[in-house]
């Protein structure tokens, strides 16, 4: 049996080596596919392999397709949004995200940016402080749980919008459920998303949504590009001097926020919020003890294509 691993944006080298030790342990051979670029690599290196261990590398119809002894596709993240899930089901190819493994790594980088946003970009003028702020998380899974514990230690006020989270969650957390999502815009000068992409969230985060935000507004994204509406943002960010967006997934027309806001924006050049080393152990490790689990024992715990 073989595992492929297949990430075009690597793991650390320590990572690496303790999935392959997980895989080997358990007999099976670990094929490394780093920095493929062209996606015709991972096409041939995909032909032979029982399971294949992604980040946000793309695995669609025709990878699924290529990859004929394919059983199972382990995404060593939380966004499965790179998967084609309906392809992998209809092949009966089982699907896992690693739930929580990188959400404190995403949930730091967070205030990594927005406290360099609110000390302006660290030009030696003055800025602004957290403390006594409020944050609106939007959607409370892994990653908005750890922003929330971390906004607390700022001395921020937390208030959070999940339909699909418990409000006792929230309550436990110290966190302020809020039912409406207009609420939490209106409310809170720091919004931070947590939502996956989806059919329904693509492009949700919008103008009209936007705009109800408190003058001094800071937009949060290490989610996903496409949940926002991006030529709104801009009609927006032109309408209102005050409002600024951190990434860190640059938009399809960074260029155009660059040069429009440059100084109320700022994008990772690469999405830099999984990558620490930890989160790479830590995501890596589960993906192949999930991987080993499933060919073996047919484990599906974390299956996301039931
Ligand atoms: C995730 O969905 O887990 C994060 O966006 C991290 O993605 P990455 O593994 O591509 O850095």
């Amino acid at each position: 049996m073989k595992i492929l691993v297949a990430t075009d944006k690597p793991f650390a080298a320590v990572a690496v080596e303790g999935i392959k030790k997980e895989v080997e342990a358990a007999g099976i051979e670990l094929v490394l596919l780093e920095k493929y670029g062209e996606k015709s690599n991972l096409l041939n290196a995909v032909k032979d392999v029982d399971g294949i261990i992604v980040r946000s590398d793309i695995i669609d119809a025709e990878v699924i397709e290529a990859a004929q002894n394919l059983k199972i596709v382990v995404r060593a993240g939380a966004g499965y949004d790179n998967i084609d899930l309906e392809a992998a089901t209809a092949k009966g190819v089982c699907v896992m995200n690693t739930h929580g493994q990188n959400s404190n790594a995403v949930a730091e980088l967070v205030f990594g940016m927005t406290v360099m946003m609110v000390r302006n970009m660290f030009n030696g003028t003055s800025g602004s402080e957290l403390m006594g702020k409020k944050l609106g998380i939007h959607a409370f899974g892994q990653v908005g749980r750890n922003v929330a514990r971390i906004a607390k230690g700022f001395g921020m006020e937390v208030m959070a919008f999940d339909p699909y989270c418990p409000d006792e969650v929230m309550v436990e957390a110290g966190v302020t459920p809020v039912k409406d999502v207009n609420t939490l815009y209106s409310e809170c000068q720091f919004i931070s998303l947590h939502i996956p992409a989806t059919n329904e969230t693509k492009k949700s985060i919008n103008y009209d949504l936007l705009k109800q935000m408190p003058k001094g507004a800071v937009l949060i994204n290490t989610a996903r590009k496409e949940v926002i509406n991006e030529e709104e943002l801009v009609k927006l960010m032109e309408d209102r001097a005050d409002f600024r967006y951190v990434s860190d997934i640059a938009p399809a027309i960074a260029d155009e926020f660059k040069t429009k806001f440059e100084n109320r924006c700022f994008f990772t050049p690469k999405k830099m919020g999984a990558q620490t080393a930890e989160a790479n152990i830590n995501a890596g490790i589960a993906a192949a003890k999930q991987s080993v689990g499933y060919l073996k024992d047919g484990i599906d715990r974390f299956r996301v294509n039931k």
